[in-house]
């Protein structure tokens, strides 16, 4: 959309009256704009909005972006909202009071969500993302850790934490950050975390297990009951007492709308925290996520921080300090717009496309599915052996229709295997769907004609 072109000429000055410039050959769009420095004078707004907004037509279109897990339509309603609060800052308790109320109500949603006792009042918070949720999760683990073993007069200077080689990147930046050991546990013949491969991992400084809903590499739900009922077992035998964390980034907002059978929340007793991505599968643009804490006994003291919140104080844990409203206000909103109705029909039918996606792609040939849209809406699938081209080369391929699918190794132990993953996320309809299939069959058959393909190395941006 062109702003403000036909009446802005040099300098901004309104040309009304004279016949309009041509469209393209305004100062800035002839000239070079600054890039490195900042420019010795400004543009009129028009035509910096125009220059930017055309640099940013050679980004990817985010509707067709089959890697992420992050939101990419939201209702024009929950624009307006977003729009009407990207001014207020979260952190200004005491000036943005309602922005605060309105947080501590999703807090309690998800709380209630993900069955705490609901006796008191939730203890959680919102973040950028779920990198942050990580992060305070992981901190509560390691104070808790730390109280545990000081009153018992052992040493604490060398905590861990247990997690499956597939965790995301968060986790090990987690323990390098905060100087933890990260205990990955290594995965196969299943693609994640097994129930005693992690009891074997734990010893006396372990702060705690992670275990993820919704695995990255190929949205496979960790089992956590398992986890749980195998680390009961290693406290009762007289081991460690370990905790739970769960990394719920994608399925905290699946699970319970259409697994509510599942356990793998605050119903299993070790379970003490959970996060989330209100941003994915909580349907908010990004960057909001939550954590949430079973009871306060479970976020030591000394991590929160008081601030002033009309004329009283209130308590804050989190590692940056300013960000904008808009993405508490959005994710009220759709609490509000979907109810817990509207989120099991989003989800439902996010899982039956995926499924969907998942078979018809299993059979066009080539690929075999690693998994089929059984835990979050989300599949990995590879190539079958001896089939002449890569998983890169058909990442490649579907570029050249707009798709964005990456194409990666599975985690260590299993890294032979090279997979693509598509998430499918409330934006895509059957419709576009078979679309998608339609282009994979289209460019199987270009791939099987062309002389010099297989690719053997990753070249789609796909980072954990
Ligand atoms: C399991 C898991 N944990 C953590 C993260 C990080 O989430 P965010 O992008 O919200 O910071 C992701 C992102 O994909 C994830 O899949």
């Amino acid at each position: 959309m062109a702003l403000h072109r036909h009446v802005s000429g040099p300098g901004g000055q309104a040309k009304l009256g004279m016949r309009p410039q041509s469209e393209f050959q305004l100062p800035a769009e002839v000239d070079e704009v600054p890039r490195l420095r900042l420019g010795p004078v400004g543009l009129p707004p028009g035509v910096a909005y125009q220059v930017v907004h055309d640099e940013l037509l050679l980004d990817g279109n985010a509707r067709l972006n089959l890697a992420t897990f992050v939101t990419t339509w939201m209702d024009r309603q929950a624009d307006a909202l977003m729009a009407e609060c990207t001014s207020k800052n979260v952190i200004d308790k005491d000036e943005y009071p309602q922005i605060a109320e309105i947080e501590n109500r999703c807090v309690n949603i998800l709380s209630g969500l993900w069955n705490a006792s609901g006796d008191e009042e939730a203890t959680g918070c919102s973040t950028t993302g779920s990198s942050e949720a990580c992060m305070l999760g992981g901190l509560a683990l390691k104070w808790s850790w730390r109280q545990r073993r000081i009153a018992a007069g052992s040493p604490a200077d060398r905590p861990n934490l247990v997690m499956g080689t597939n965790v995301q990147v968060v986790w090990e930046k987690f323990c390098r950050y905060w100087d933890v050991e990260a205990r990955l546990v290594p995965v196969g013949p299943a693609t994640h975390l097994t129930a005693e491969a992690a009891v074997a991992h734990c010893d006396e400084n372990t702060i705690g297990v992670v275990a993820i809903l919704g695995s990255t590499f190929d949205g496979a739900y960790e089992p956590v009951l398992d986890i749980a009922n195998a680390l009961d077992a290693l406290a009762a035998g007289g081991g460690p007492d370990v905790p739970i964390h769960v990394d719920a980034a994608s399925g905290g907002f699946v699970a319970p709308f259409i697994d509510p059978d599942l356990l793998w929340d605050f119903r299993i007793p070790r379970v003490v925290s959970i996060n989330a991505s209100g941003h994915k599968y909580g349907l908010v643009y990004p960057g909001i996520g939550w954590v949430v804490w079973r009871d306060a006994s479970r976020l030591p003291d000394e991590l929160v921080f008081k601030v002033d919140y009309l004329g009283g104080e209130m308590p804050t844990f989190s590692l940056n300090f300013s960000r904008p409203g808009s993405q508490v206000a959005a994710q009220y909103y759709n609490f509000l717009r979907l109810g817990f109705d509207g989120y099991r029909r989003v989800m439902s039918a996010c899982r039956e496309n995926a499924r969907w996606l998942a078979r018809e792609i299993g059979n066009l040939g080539p690929f075999e599915l690693v998994s089929e849209g059984d835990g979050i809406p989300a599949f990995a699938f590879r190539m079958h052996e001896g089939v002449p081209y890569t998983v890169y080369d058909v990442s490649e391929a579907v570029r050249t229709r707009g798709w964005l699918i990456p194409a990666y190794r599975l985690p260590p132990n299993l890294e032979d295997i090279a997979v693509l993953r598509i998430v499918v996320r409330d934006d895509m309809s059957r419709d576009l769907a078979e679309d998608l299939v339609e282009d994979l069959r289209r460019l199987i058959k270009r791939l099987e004609r062309q002389p010099q393909v297989m690719a053997d190395s990753p070249r789609t941006g796909f980072h954990h």
